[in-house]
């Protein structure tokens, strides 16, 4: 299986589809299957290669891309890895997608373009290597051309398998790129890489895949609405015999109080008292006053419509009347970013914003807060909530996506059966997030009550494992379809 993805954490990580990408892969090892990842050499990326060994030295493809060369290399804790080097494409400072201005790359569609092209090589009778994956699982919609291209490839040809991790994020481009995409006239399609009009990468990934998934059970029944599908709702629709939602999993490892580099203070279920060491470090850190009893409130999420911060930001006032603290990590839209630094400012013995990138710190938030919050307007799994669960750190959330499919609120009933996680609530607006914030501050004044809440939320597996095996079904059974007789059989 070959794992197409334009990010890997930590050193090439915008948000959620980082920590998959790196953490899928080896769990999919461990359960059997021989998963290998590909993604750009990105400088950050690149410089922590070891072993790295020139595959194909210079590939060219018909369009508008740079010759470009193939390379095997590893890195600590993840797959084996095929890395593409093409200085031109990804050999500059910024991010995965934007330079150090926030603006999208303008050759994003040949970055991209070229991630999807050599998936789809590494999946065709072309490719340059001895090995050639069953499914080549695309991640996104960077990776949404590798079906496309595997539609025109030469056969024997890989299965494909599209993720959706969000269906906002479409790759849209005007129609001129199809050529320097070098994709046949005839792809340029509503039964294609059409999208009204432009060309669309996800769009690409959703018509040719053979399988789509995407990360819940719930996102995958809502991008079929036409208020969370973005405007794939119809083609998803269509296609949904063939979608299934599988929920992410996180890196235990990484993510673990009892093992934490990152903590003032470890702790575990047996000694979770310890636990309020992080939030006296925190406190302090934030020139709050430091003691156990206020609630403190923790953040960690890019700062855009779809967190719903804005939400939050209606009603610090409100929550700022009342003894209790609040730490924001983020980073995202300028005038969302600049609303948070104002709250700060105003607020500043209850209020603490860092506008930023900062993993460590994002540890330590979880770990310290008492309540986590993350009031999505949509969320199509959200790691956020699992690590805080993870760390003994109740979240509130809205009910929607994979938000609503690993919290359970807490009630009477949830709490006697041992099974409520969290606090939920249902209507995007700041009155509801405050009712349910109110819940969960009434919730922690009774603390045997309170401790049976964070230990359920401790307890629960979270890990890979079931995940994986759930990935390597829908692999088994596109193998299978593909030789079944009367199949496509990758020899058509
Ligand atoms: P999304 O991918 O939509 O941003 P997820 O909850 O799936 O949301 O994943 C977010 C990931 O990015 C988590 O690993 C989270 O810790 C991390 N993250 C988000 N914002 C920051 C930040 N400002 N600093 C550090 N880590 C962050
Ligand atoms: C996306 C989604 C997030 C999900 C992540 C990993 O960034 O916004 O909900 O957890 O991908 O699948």
């Amino acid at each position: 299986m070959l794992c197409v993805t334009p990010e890997l954490a930590p050193w090439a990580k915008s948000g959620g589809l980082g920590d998959v990408s790196a953490a899928l892969p080896v769990a999919l090892r461990a359960s059997g299957v021989d998963a290998r990842l590909l993604v750009p050499a990105y400088p950050g990326l690149r410089a922590a290669c070891k072993n790295e060994r020139p595959l194909a030295d210079d590939l060219h493809f018909d369009g508008d891309f740079a010759p470009a060369r193939l390379l095997s290399a590893e890195l600590p804790g993840t797959a084996p890895l095929f890395i593409i080097d093409c200085p031109p494409c990804y050999e500059r400072p910024g991010g995965v997608y934007q330079d150090g201005q926030g603006r999208d790359w303008p050759d994003n569609h040949l970055r991209f373009g070229l991630l999807s092209r050599v998936a789809a090589l590494l999946g065709s009778a072309d490719t340059p290597l001895d090995w050639m994956p069953d499914v080549v699982h695309c991640h996104d919609w960077p990776a949404g051309l590798a079906p496309a291209y595997l539609n025109f490839a030469r056969a024997p040809r890989s299965a494909s398998l599209m993720t959706i991790h969000n269906a906002a994020f479409q790759g849209i481009f005007p129609p001129a790129t199809l050529s320097a995409l070098g994709l046949p006239p005839q792809a340029f399609s509503s039964e294609g890489v059409e999208y009204y009009g432009n060309l669309s990468f996800l769009k690409a990934g959703i018509h040719y895949a053979d399988r789509i998934s995407t990360v819940s059970p719930t996102y995958a029944r809502e991008i079929q609405t036409p208020e969370l599908g973005c405007g794939m709702d119809g083609l998803l629709r269509h296609r949904s015999p063939h979608l299934s939602g599988i929920l992410n999993g996180i890196d235990t490892t990484v993510w673990d109080p009892a093992t934490d580099p990152l903590l003032a203070q470890r702790y575990d279920a047996a000694h979770l008292t310890r636990k309020r060491a992080n939030k006296f470090a925190l406190q302090a850190r934030f020139g709050f006053e430091v003691y156990e009893e206020i609630p403190l409130l923790g953040v960690v999420s890019r700062v855009v419509q779809q967190k719903g911060l804005d939400l939050l930001a209606q009603i610090v006032p409100r929550l700022a009347a009342h003894p209790v603290q609040l730490v924001v990590l983020g980073a995202g839209e300028p005038e969302l970013e600049r609303v948070w630094r104002a709250l700060a400012e105003k607020y500043r013995r209850q209020v603490a914003v860092t506008i930023g990138y900062d993993e460590a710190l994002a540890h330590v938030v979880e770990a310290a807060a008492d309540i986590f919050v993350m009031p999505s307007r949509f969320e199509p799994c959200g790691l956020n909530q699992l690590y805080s669960m993870r760390y003994g750190t109740p979240p509130v959330v809205r009910a929607t996506g994979g938000l609503a499919d690993t919290v359970t609120d807490c009630n009477a009933h949830t709490l006697a059966d041992g099974t409520a996680t969290g606090f939920v609530f249902h209507e995007p607006t700041g009155a509801a997030l405050h009712g349910a914030i109110d819940r969960a501050l009434a919730a922690r004044n009774d603390s045997a009550a309170w401790r049976a809440l964070q230990l359920n939320g401790m307890r629960r597996d979270f890990s890979w494992q079931a995940p994986a095996r759930r990935y390597a079904e829908l692999y088994y059974a596109l193998i299978a379809e593909r030789t079944a007789p009367g199949g496509s059989s990758p020899a058509d």
